[in-house]
């Protein structure tokens, strides 16, 4: 199968890969870039594992191409803590809240999460269940999730990220 070779930004970085046409972008940060953060759950856009922020805005790495990506910039949850060394508000919300068991769901979760908090600093917990309707997390029971997305918010007033 033939290639295309792609530029993409991703977590601030300038990437060049050649990847088939059928290559999702899931597999290309998982496979091709060793970010594996990124999970891959039902492969089916079902259950969020895999979002990630394709300019900025969530989306379901398994379902969008890696050729959709030319030219764009991804953010993974490896890219984002701004220092690098310390946790993003939102992640360490989820640790001090122990909204984290098995772990599978939670850098989608986070991601969306990210999102919500980017666009709607104060949301309702209304909000927050809405913005993370696509993410499903078998083990919570989804409180301790929405408690630390309220305390991220919350965290978040005046850090500026
Ligand atoms: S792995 Fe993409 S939505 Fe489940
Ligand atoms: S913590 Fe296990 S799926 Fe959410």
């Amino acid at each position: 199968m033939n290639t295309h070779v792609i530029e993409l930004i991703v977590n601030g970085d300038l990437r060049e890969v050649a990847v088939r046409p059928n290559l999702t972008l899931l597999q290309l940060l998982r496979d091709h870039l060793r970010l594996t953060g990124t999970k891959h759950g039902c492969g089916t856009g079902d259950c969020g594992a895999c979002t990630v922020l394709l300019d900025g805005r969530p989306v379901n790495s398994c379902l969008t191409l890696a050729v959709e990506a030319r030219n764009r910039t991804i953010t993974t949850i490896e890219g984002i803590s701004t220092s690098g060394t310390t946790l993003h508000p939102v992640q360490q919300a989820f640790v001090e809240k122990g909204a984290v068991q098995c772990g599978y769901c939670t850098p989608g979760m986070i991601m969306s999460s990210v999102h919500l908090l980017r666009t709607n600093p104060d949301p309702t917990e209304s909000e927050i269940r809405h913005a993370i309707g696509g993410n499903i997390c078998r083990c919570t029971g989804y409180t301790k999730i929405i408690e630390a997305i309220e305390t991220a918010a919350r965290a978040k007033k005046g850090s500026g990220q």
